[in-house]
């Protein structure tokens, strides 16, 4: 069928069969559908929507538009994790060799930072040495010996994706459930995992800010998958301020490194990054159930298997061989490091979290054009969480920059950022509920 057929169909609200959004993505991945052929059908769906069959079919096509790994030589199950997306938000990077030590195999890839959110290859990237694009064979080895490896996309996964996400990114038409599921879920699939869980992140510095969109889109993400034969759970989490205290690049690094070796953990970090490996850990049956599992999983980070496995990973990757020990030897400092200090005494009540990422990325933590280059030792540590007690000249959070004209605007940004209030607040729910 003639690509201007299927925009039609779709524009008049008729229901697609798979045939026909295959025959789109093929003419997507060869070229033969045009860019302006790609807008009009993004925009018929913006406004029509796809059912659940049609998103399945969507996200199939496209998973099967390039490569498709294969791990079924591995003794072990395969899992990942995906987020929506955050500020502070390390997760990945102690998820990845906890649920490895727990004995389930992490192939994860991972992306580099979006908007005023951070990407875990970006913050991989300030290891020096590490290669966060490695070969295929390398990928498969380290992830086979060690059990897990944080790289970035080299395989020619969701091709068709990488497209269509070109157009809408510049037609307007990102911000659609169905789109985004199959966008998401094309790469993640491809990847050929066993099991898959989300962690979809709602609040001010998330890409749904309220509540009933990230559960349409977790519930969304959760139905497709499932369809698409992947056995896939998602948990809603809190992005109504940074994850992790630390937002940055090597500071988030850093901020996983004390978290793996028990040296200081971010108690709403710990939340999320437990309740996430707890569920990876059950979906993929390494434990019969979730109180096994968080013994497993407390077990591991108690025991240092996981930090040790993070060492190895590293290590395999073309990293320091002792930079578990000594991060501080390797990872950029910033030649300033400055507190900023509450103007007032209360309690922290409110922080715009996308406001808090976007500072970052004003500090060149994070990229304000596709090619620009990140500074990796550049960023925010120490962010009080919501309701924590200050008084005045108490520290918010320590600017890590290189001129003092960047930490004067960090601190306008943060202060814009923040709301102090006389009464006592209450701390918000890391974990908000479970889709599955
Ligand atoms: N991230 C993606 O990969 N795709 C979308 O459509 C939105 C966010």
């Amino acid at each position: 069928m003639l690509p201007q057929e299927i925009v039609r169909l779709k524009r008049d609200k008729i229901e697609l069969p798979p045939a026909q959004l295959l025959e789109f993505v093929a003419g997507i991945t060869d070229g033969s559908v045009s860019d302006a052929q790609i807008s009009a059908f993004a925009m018929a769906v913006y406004f029509n929507g796809l059912s659940r069959n049609e998103t399945i079919a969507l996200t199939m096509a496209m998973r099967d538009s390039g490569d498709r790994l294969d791990w079924s030589d591995l003794d072990r199950p395969v899992a990942d994790k995906h987020s929506t997306g955050g500020v502070g938000d390390n997760v990945s990077v102690m998820l990845a060799p906890i649920v490895a030590a727990c004995g389930v195999a992490v192939p994860m890839i991972s992306g580099r930072g979006l908007g005023h959110t951070g990407g875990t290859l970006d913050k991989m990237d300030s290891i020096p040495g590490y290669t966060s694009q490695p070969d295929n064979e390398l990928f498969r080895k380290v992830t086979r010996e060690v059990g897990c490896a944080i790289i970035g996309q080299t395989a020619n996964l969701a091709p068709a994706d990488k497209r269509f996400y070109g157009v809408r990114d510049v037609t307007a038409t990102v911000e659609n459930v169905s789109l985004i599921t199959a966008s998401i879920l094309s790469k993640k699939l491809a990847a050929g995992l066993g099991w898959l869980v989300l962690d979809v992140k709602c609040g001010n510095g998330a890409f749904m800010s309220d509540l009933q969109k990230a559960r349409e889109l977790a519930r969304s993400l959760v139905d497709v998958a499932n369809g698409a034969r992947t056995k896939t759970t998602a948990l809603l989490t809190d992005m109504n301020e940074p994850l992790a205290s630390a937002i940055g690049n090597a500071v988030e690094v850093n901020n996983a490194v004390d978290f793996l070796t028990g040296a200081h953990r971010d108690p709403r970090l710990e939340a999320v990054v437990v309740a996430l490996a707890i569920e990876m850990v059950v979906s993929a049956g390494a434990a019969a159930d979730l109180t096994k599992a968080e013994t497993m999983v407390r077990q591991v980070l108690d025991e240092g298997k996981a930090a040790d496995l993070f060492g190895q990973m590293v290590t395999a990757l073309g990293g320091p061989a002792d930079f578990l020990e000594k991060p501080d030897n390797y990872l950029d400092k910033a030649p300033l490091i400055v507190p900023i200090k509450a103007d007032r005494s209360g309690a922290l009540a409110q922080v715009d979290a996308r406001a808090v990422g976007i500072a970052v990325v004003e500090l060149g933590g994070g990229r304000r054009q596709r090619d620009d280059t990140i500074d990796h030792c550049v960023g925010l540590t120490d962010f009080v969480p919501i309701g924590t007690k200050l008084q005045k000249g108490d520290p918010i959070c320590f600017v890590h920059a290189r001129t003092e004209a960047q930490v004067e605007n960090a601190r306008q940004n943060i202060f814009k950022a923040i709301e102090i209030s006389e009464t006592d607040v209450a701390p918000m729910t890391p974990v908000i509920e479970r889709i599955d």
